[in-house]
C-alpha cells in the first residue's frame, strides 16, 4: 500500500519524506490556501522533495479550462497529477490528458458509479473522499469496499486513493480492503507510528540494559 500526504505544507512534506514511508503528495485548493502562499511557488518546493506523484488542483471548470490548467501544471513538476472534479467536463478533460501522458486524478468522488465513470475515462487515480462520507451519515469505507471490488472485477488500472481521511482506523481499514494508497494529514501519519505500550517496553528495555552492561 503506498501512502501520500495530504497537505500543501512543504515542512511536513519534508520531514515525512526523511522517513522514506510517503510516496506521494495530494494538495487541493483548501490546502494551498492555508499556507497563504502562491500555488505555483509551493508546488515547485515540493516538486525538489518528492519524486512521487503530486497531485495538483486548479479551478477550470469547462474541458478546455482544466486542459489549459494541466499544461501549466505540468511545466511546474515533471510529477504532476492533475486533480480533476467529478464533472462531464472534467472526464473529458481526463481522456485527453491521459492520452497525452499526463496522469490524472479524478477528486470529489462519492459514489461507485462515479468511481467507474472515472475509471472508464482513463483516469490514472480516483480519489472517494470518505470522511465528507462520515461526516455526512454515510459509511464511506462501504464505497472504497465498491470500488475495490468493481476495479477487481473488470481489471481496471486506475489507483484508488482513499481520500478525506481523518483517523489511522481509516487507513487501517482501507489496508484491509485492499486500496491501493490512503492520502493522509500528517498528523494521521504520526499516529500511526506510535503506541505506548512499545514507548513503555523501551523504556523498560533501556533500563534493564544499563542494568547488565556493566556486569
Ligand atoms: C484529497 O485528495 C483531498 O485533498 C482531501 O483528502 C480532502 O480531505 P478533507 O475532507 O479533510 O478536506
Amino acid at each position: 500500500m503506498k501512502f501520500f500526504l495530504d497537505t500543501a505544507n512543504v515542512e511536513d512534506i519534508r520531514k515525512a519524506s526523511e522517513l522514506g514511508v510517503v510516496d506521494g503528495v495530494t494538495t487541493n485548493p483548501t490546502l494551498i490556501a492555508k499556507e497563504g502562499r502562491a500555488q505555483k511557488e509551493i508546488i515547485k518546493e515540493i516538486a525538489k522533495i518528492m519524486k512521487g506523484p503530486i497531485s495538483i488542483e486548479g479551478n477550470g471548470c469547462t474541458c478546455g479550462e482544466i486542459l489549459a490548467e494541466a499544461e501549466e501544471f505540468a511545466k511546474w513538476a515533471p510529477n504532476a497529477v492533475v486533480k480533476i472534479p467529478m464533472t462531464k467536463e472534467g472526464m473529458k478533460a481526463v481522456r485527453v490528458l491521459e492520452k497525452k501522458g499526463i496522469r490524472t486524478n479524478v477528486t470529489l468522488v462519492f459514489s461507485a458509479n462515479q468511481a467507474l465513470i472515472a475509471a472508464k475515462a482513463g483516469a490514472s487515480f480516483v480519489s472517494p473522499f470518505i470522511g465528507r462520507l462520515d461526516d455526512n451519515g454515510q459509511i464511506g469505507m462501504g464505497l472504497v469496499q465498491d470500488i475495490v471490488q468493481i476495479y477487481k472485477n473488470y481489471g481496471f488500472k486506475t489507483e484508488i486513493i482513499v481520500a478525506s481521511i481523518r483517523h489511522p482506523i481509516h487507513v487501517l481499514e482501507a489496508a484491509k480492503l485492499g486500496a491501493h494508497i490512503a492520502t493522509v494529514p500528517a498528523k494521521v501519519l504520526e499516529s500511526m507510528w506510535c503506541h505506548p505500550l512499545t514507548e513503555a517496553g523501551i523504556k523498560r528495555f533501556c533500563e534493564d540494559f544499563k542494568k547488565t552492561a556493566k556486569l
